[in-house]
């Protein structure tokens, strides 16, 4: 049994983090209306930190049908699945693969990253004895901020989530997409789709459910899209007839927030320094390097006196958001930690989580009311990703702020999992496109 107690600092030091990390409900109001003046930047094309991206993509109306395929890269993993629509509602997945995407070619070559991800939808063919003379249709999620053009172009605008490879950013990503599947043979794939993750994953839910207007993801990384009324877009040069549109904010790189010294530190040493500042205060990416720097902290100072913590804790990101899912959850990532040591832990994963769920409660609010600002409709938000589904108690502390704000008209909300919702949404959206004629283009036809 082991019996170290953590030093009699240990109660003022916890409550100045508390202190430091907090987001109260006045921090929460603050949060709301700074995002409405940025949102409003941002449709006007005024610089801002908010992109505010039009998707060319409506909500389907359930009656789309058809077969596609979907290819998915937004993180360690890429995925290529197929997907059948029966025109009544209902996105079934009947097939899918996962491949890792290595460290080497998140930061390498471009073209080899592309080249990997056209072998992916190659492997999953060859499995599942899919032909390669016929003709297919393939949307593509790519989960990064992408400037679009049309339905089927747009150029990445910055990597995010750790990725580096050469030669994207500022490219076409679907023409990039098409010239690698060409490459590898698969001349009779046409790629009709470009989408972000949030608005595959609002696409999925909204093909069943007509009052989901909102698309989240809190994962490896975070972003929110939401629909807006095309009269609004005010960027839009050519805004054609359509009444409505989803937008891709990109809130991961919302600035208007208070950080502390650990923010700061962690941006720092980022590999996109002065970026994604919501990102690295919300997403899975960042909580657990937060969590380890205020540990460290902690451990210099000499209120943390666990032996040989000062190694473990020492390593950049060696300290994961799924290890604080873990301590969140009363298990332990370490063995040698005595009971004081194991509560001081868990105090520094909840504060750290807690702020992170509030400023995620904080952001939806602020789309949720600038769609609809007395809350009179019901709204359901279609949530994806690891950060929302495994940590222990991240939905009842988003809840908290809803109702902290609404009261009981927080009802209203309903937040949904759309678990990997959005390769089919992807596909969703591709016979969308079809139905309504939206023109996607061939490159090499
Ligand atoms: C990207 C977004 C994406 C989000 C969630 C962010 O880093 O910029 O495009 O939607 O991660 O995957």
């Amino acid at each position: 049994m082991i019996n170290r107690k953590v030093s009699s600092d240990y109660d003022k030091f916890i409550s100045k983090v508390e202190k430091i990390f907090s987001v109260t409900p006045a921090d929460v109001k603050k949060i709301i209306d700074n995002f409405h003046q940025e949102m409003r930047r941002g449709l006007a094309g005024r610089g801002c930190s908010l992109k505010m991206i039009p998707s060319f993509v409506d909500r389907p109306a359930g009656s789309e049908a058809g077969r596609c395929l979907a290819l998915d890269l937004g993180g360690t993993n890429s995925r290529v699945l197929a997907a059948r629509l029966d025109g009544k509602g209902n996105a079934r997945v009947f097939a899918v693969s996962k491949f890792v995407v290595s460290a080497a070619l998140m930061r390498g070559a471009g073209e080899a990253l592309f080249d990997f991800i056209a072998g992916c939808v190659r492997e999953f063919l060859a499995k599942n004895r899919i032909s390669l003379r016929k003709k297919y249709q393939l949307a593509f999620t790519f989960s990064f901020p992408v400037e679009q053009t049309g339905l089927a172009a747009g150029k990445l605008i910055i990597w995010t989530k750790g990725f580096s490879a050469s030669g994207v950013e500022g490219k076409d990503v679907v023409r990039l997409l098409d010239d690698a599947l060409w490459r590898s043979g698969l001349k009779n794939i046409e790629v009709v789709a470009l989408a972000n993750d949030t608005v595959g994953t609002l696409v999925t839910k909204s093909y069943s459910d007509r009052s989901c207007d909102m698309g989240v993801i809190l994962g490896t990384g975070t972003n929110a899209c939401y629909v807006e009324k095309v009269s609004n877009i005010l960027k839009m040069k050519s805004r054609g007839n359509r009444r409505s549109m989803i937008i891709n904010m990109e809130w991961g790189n919302f600035s208007k927030l208070r950080r502390c010294h650990v923010d700061r530190e962690l941006d720092r040493a980022s590999g996109n320094p002065g970026r994604q500042y919501l990102e690295k205060m919300v997403s899975g990416m960042y909580l657990g390097e937060i969590t380890r720097r205020v540990v460290f902290h902690m451990i210099s100072k000499g209120v943390f006196l666990g032996e040989g913590f000062e190694r473990a804790y020492s390593e950049e990101y060696s300290f994961r958001t799924e290890d604080m899912s873990l301590v969140a959850a009363g298990g332990m990532p370490q063995r040698d930690l005595s009971a004081d040591e194991r509560k001081a832990l868990k105090k520094i994963c909840d504060i750290v989580s807690l702020r992170s769920a509030r400023i995620a409660g904080g952001a939806i609010a602020a789309v949720l009311l600038w769609m609809d600002k007395e809350l009179r409709k019901r709204h359901t938000v279609a949530i994806d990703g690891s950060l929302f589904e495994k940590y222990p108690g991240f939905e009842k502390n988003i809840k908290n702020v809803f109702r902290e704000l609404f009261g009981r008209r927080s009802k209203k909300i309903k937040l949904e999992m759309a678990k990997d919702g959005s390769g089919a949404g992807a596909a969703v959206i591709a016979a969308w496109a079809q139905i309504n004629h939206i023109s996607t283009r061939r490159l090499h036809a």
